[in-house]
């Protein structure tokens, strides 16, 4: 059987029998996926189509990764090439997509960098974990420097280091314990200062606190600090300008490594390659996924710094390599579709698009969404947006999660694909968006006009209810 994109009300039956009798999705309530599901049979540009014909603008670009949208049909191609040519060997050896990937990245960097492959985003922070213990074991004998230092509400990745490392609660309790090296600082989620200080006038408190917590746990114990430049699942939380040229002072200052999560942040999503660009810092390790490839086919990286990759050579008997393996690393036919992406970005101006295309969905938030009074901030970088609901602007109490689900379900039902926040009572409050960057002014309006509805409906229901 198979699905496309002609309605097939009796096959799209099948495929949801099938599915539920014997498939486990992640993190949605398969309870949830009886009643309302996607069959996703087809997709262009920012359009996803369901197997009934129902066509979704996806405000997502599925899992904030699909950078240069659907149905960019030349990378099957590309594909097809590749798997012609040498579908797969260990990346122990070296193969030419894989090589000319990690040379874009390089030159995308500044070209002080070298590209380890992995598979997936969470593996990508899993190797700059390892990378940065590893590089701390060979430059300072005498130490023990093994701790990352993380932030509060932040996500990382979905494997038990990654969690340990995130701070999102309901992602993590399940899962619990976890081996103590990882340390956690409030995060600089602005609208909701964890300090309790005014935006603008805290002194980068939090910041400092990263530099307190170094001094307490003992600089000769810490490898590493991770940052998402743009916290994305939280709400989009955008720092302010001194934030991240401040942590990386702190970390220069005590030899700690910057490990920085690009993994959705990267390739163009905030109006620059990578987010960390904005700020001017320069990271030791970066994490990358999703965009690197726009989801057409699974492939990350852990890029290093040139010092960080030298602690890496030596003799054979000085065992100093890379002390892990992936079997699909550098995958060939991945990396060769990466490099086609890469290229259509390049070609497309895409980053700059997604800046000009932001300011223009910014702009027309501003505009339409202040109107309802549980609107409390409009925040973003590029195309990655959040809209944080309160139940009013003064008190900033956050809108109770059944209605802010309420907004992502009428999105939804008006055929727009919008996201929500995690971060547990705190921050879950917000409606996230992030499209593809080809998404087209027509669309735009269409999001700004269908969130609008939604904010609309939602003040209805608490006029309704109270
Ligand atoms: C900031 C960040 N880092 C890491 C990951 C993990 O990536 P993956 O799901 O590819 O393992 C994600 C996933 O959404 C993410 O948002």
């Amino acid at each position: 059987m198979s699905l496309t994109n002609q309605p097939d009300p009796e096959a799209r039956r099948r495929v949801v029998a099938q599915d539920l009798e014997n498939v486990m999705h992640p993190i949605v309530q398969h309870r949830a996926l009886e009643t309302s599901q996607i069959v996703v049979t087809g997709g262009q540009g920012s359009t996803i189509v369901d197997a009934d014909g129902s066509t979704y603008l996806d405000a997502m670009a599925g899992l904030w990764c699909v950078n240069i949208g659907y149905g960019r049909t030349e990378l099957a191609e590309i594909a097809a090439e590749q798997m012609q040519q040498i579908a797969y060997y260990p990346h122990t050896a070296m193969n030419l997509p894989a090589a000319r990937l990690g040379e874009q990245i390089n030159t995308l960097m500044g070209g002080d960098y070298h590209t380890y492959f992995v598979n997936s985003g969470s593996e990508a922070n899993e190797a700059g974990f390892k990378v940065a213990r590893q590089y701390a074991k060979h430059e300072f004998p005498g130490q023990f420097r093994f701790k990352t230092i993380a932030r509060h509400y932040a996500y990382h990745g979905t494997t038990l280091a990654t969690l340990a490392a995130g701070g999102m609660g309901e992602r993590k309790t399940k899962f619990e314990p976890y081996a103590g090296e990882f340390i956690h600082v409030p995060a600089p989620t602005c609208y909701r200062c964890p300090l309790g200080l005014e935006s603008g006038k805290c002194g980068m408190a939090c910041a400092k606190l990263i530099e307190a917590t170094i001094q307490a746990e003992g600089p000769q114990t810490v490898a590493e600090i991770i940052v998402e430049p743009i916290m994305s699942a939280v709400g989009v939380a955008v720092p302010p300008d001194e934030y991240l040229p401040m942590v990386e002072r702190i970390c220069r200052k005590y030899d700690v490594l910057l490990h920085v999560d690009e993994v959705i942040n990267g390739f163009g999503r905030t109006g620059k390659m990578f987010a960390h660009q904005h700020y001017g810092i320069s990271p030791d390790i970066m994490a990358i996924a999703k965009g690197i490839v726009s989801a057409y086919l699974p492939i990350a990286a852990t890029v290093v710094k040139n010092k960080v990759f030298e602690s890496f050579l030596g003799e054979v008997a000085e065992a100093r390599q890379v002390m892990q393996v992936n079997t699909y690393g550098g995958h060939p036919v991945s990396a060769a579709v990466a490099v086609r992406n890469i290229e259509i970005m390049l070609e497309e101006k895409l980053p700059e698009r997604a800046a000009t295309m932001g300011a223009y969905l910014m702009e027309g938030f501003k505009d339409r969404l202040f109107r309802h009074g549980i609107t409390g901030d409009i925040r973003g970088k590029g195309l990655l947006i959040g809209i944080e609901l309160v139940t009013d602007r003064e008190s900033k109490v956050q809108l109770d999660g059944a209605l802010v689900q309420g907004v992502v379900d009428f999105c939804k039902a008006n055929g727009v694909i919008v996201g929500r926040s995690g971060g547990g009572t705190r921050h879950s409050n917000t409606i996230v968006l992030s499209p593809p960057l080809v998404i087209t002014r027509t669309e735009c309006d269409m999001l700004i006009e269908v969130l609008d509805k939604a904010l609309e409906a939602t003040v209805a229901k608490m006029n309704g209810a109270a």
